[in-house]
């Protein structure tokens, strides 16, 4: 479950920050986000450490499908249900900046990351899509987009209606994240790996950081990962999804390079597009979103998109199969700028699944923000703005969902002592089991050994769900996720699942 980034990525390392040190700014998070905000400061001569704790550019930006376009995935017409046509306006205009943002960077910096232009495109084949194509249309054009309709032989797929965006960008997300951080390095940015921020504390004015083997003091914190840690008042009005991705690669190329989202049978909608690299056509799919944690069978979720490539397009294997995550917010816009009204503490998040973009606009408005200068978007994806009509139905679904997950998983829902055969968990499969007044999250490794965690997430007690695509323990309400040790992979958790006090197969029985 590695994306195709993973093999195109470059071998540069940073090392794992072993001693305490004091910093201007502490970026938690490796990705466009936290990179993007680090040049920015580390520009401007500020001492800035950004902390990962796995790989530069490795999470969610790795994840993602490259395409940096001025609209979004939800289309910029459905902005229209909350928001004025001057917001719409607003919106595509600060992408559309990002996106300028990106290009300069490529060429001021010579990065590496097969950025190339691309044309955009929006088809589908059925008939209650065809309203709202033709509404993206009318609204872009009102907000300004040079939007077109498509000529029909340039979609490969079948349709009744398509329209076009040109010059809009392709690049490898991992490799231009990771060139990026190397020209923040070249800037003086402190960039360190394996270095996962455990703990936060506030005195006073100044910020320490707690980190397994250091601390860092620091005037500013930003959360640049995905969605702040710890416990937030933002995560009510987040919901957390993940999707899939695949490439594969293709018998012979009879696709034009662009980015294609269609809608398709069932309202389901697929982002496609194409990469080239060392003499390899791939095609890669993106799809199939649900509320993390809640799946019943995340594999399934893949083979899904399996058949729709197959289904279009003369595939020869499925080289790279991987999932991804992210927020979208309850009033369609992001959330960035300071935790709270004065605050020195920043959060990036809300991105929905156009995260290259607002990560590098997010990288813009804080860098502004922690200097001093007015940004002029800032007060439209303001952290702290409160729209309670225009996020109330988004807001009350999100966290009656909360809620219901904390009924199902607190009830007796998971197999208890009485009927839970040790052996039903097979090698490579986990289970939530109730035991001993524990919930317990045991999963089998490959080797016949057991690892056993408490199931009982450590932001803020929901039961984690097993994930059985990506293996790992995923939290229904606000998307932290775990490794089968109980490590934290993403999410607003900091600490681990805790180490059950059953942790033997022997004990078990
Ligand atoms: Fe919030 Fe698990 S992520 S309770």
């Amino acid at each position: 479950m590695k994306s195709i980034w993973s093999r195109y990525s470059t071998t540069e390392n940073y090392h794992g920050l072993k001693k305490d040190i004091t910093a201007d700014v502490a970026i938690i998070g490796g990705g466009i986000t936290g990179i993007s905000t680090g040049l920015l400061l580390a520009k401007l001569g500020m001492k800035v450490v950004v902390l990962e704790s796995e790989k530069i550019g490795g999470a969610a930006s790795s994840a993602s499908t490259g395409n940096l376009y001025f609209t979004i995935d939800q289309i910029l017409s459905s902005l229209l249900s909350k928001y004025d046509i001057e917001t719409v306006k607003k919106v595509a205009n600060s992408r559309i900046e990002a996106l300028k943002k990106i290009k300069s960077w490529v060429k001021d910096h010579n990065l590496d990351c097969d950025y190339k232009e691309v044309p955009w495109f929006l088809y589908s084949d059925e008939t209650k899509w065809l309203d709202k194509i033709d509404k993206e249309f009318q609204v872009g054009v009102k907000a300004g987009l040079p939007y077109l309709m498509a000529d029909k032989s340039e979609i490969p797929f079948p349709h009744k209606s398509g329209i076009k965006l040109p010059h809009q960008n392709q690049i490898n997300p991992m490799l231009y994240v990771q060139e990026l951080a190397r020209a923040a390095k070249e800037n003086n940015c402190f960039i360190h790996e394996d270095s996962h921020v455990q703990s936060i504390h506030q005195n006073n004015d100044r910020f320490t950081l707690e980190l397994e083997n250091a601390k860092v003091e620091t005037d500013y914190v930003v959360h640049a990962t995905h969605t702040p840690k710890g416990i937030k008042m933002v995560q009510t009005v987040l919901g957390p999804y993940r999707e899939y991705g695949i490439a594969c690669t293709l018998h012979s190329k009879n696709i034009e390079d662009g980015i294609y989202w269609g809608y398709h049978e069932g309202g389901k909608k697929f982002s496609t597009r194409t990469y080239s690299k060392n003499g390899d056509d791939y095609l890669i799919v993106v799809g199939e979103p649900h509320k993390t944690g809640q799946a019943s069978d995340n594999k399934q979720h893949i083979k899904n998109l399996e058949r729709f490539a197959k289904k279009h397009f003369d595939i020869k294997t499925v080289e790279f199969r991987w999932g991804g995550q992210h927020y979208r917010p309850a009033d369609l816009l992001p959330y960035i700028g300071p935790a709270k009204k004065d605050s020195k503490e920043f959060i990036a998040t809300g991105y929905s699944t156009d995260g290259l973009v607002y990560g590098t606009l997010a990288g813009m408005i804080i860098s502004d923000q922690i200097r001093g200068h007015k940004n002029k978007w800032a007060d439209l994806y303001s952290s702290t703005r409160h729209h309670p009509f225009k996020s109330a139905p988004k807001f009350i679904e999100e966290n009656v969902n909360v809620a219901k997950q904390y009924m199902n998983d607190y009830g007796n829902s998971s197999p208890d002592a009485t009927n839970f055969i040790i052996e039903d968990v097979q090698s490579g499969e986990g289970q939530v089991v109730h035991l001993g007044g524990e919930k317990l999250a045991v999963y089998r490794r490959s080797d016949d050994k057991l690892e056993i965690v408490s199931a009982v997430c450590t932001h803020m007690k929901c039961i984690v769900h097993w994930n059985n695509a990506e293996k790992s323990w995923d939290c229904p309400c606000h998307g932290s996720r775990f490794k089968t040790d109980g490590s934290v992979i993403e999410g607003p958790a900091l600490k681990p699942l805790k180490k059950s006090k059953i942790e033997s197969e022997k004990k078990l029985r």
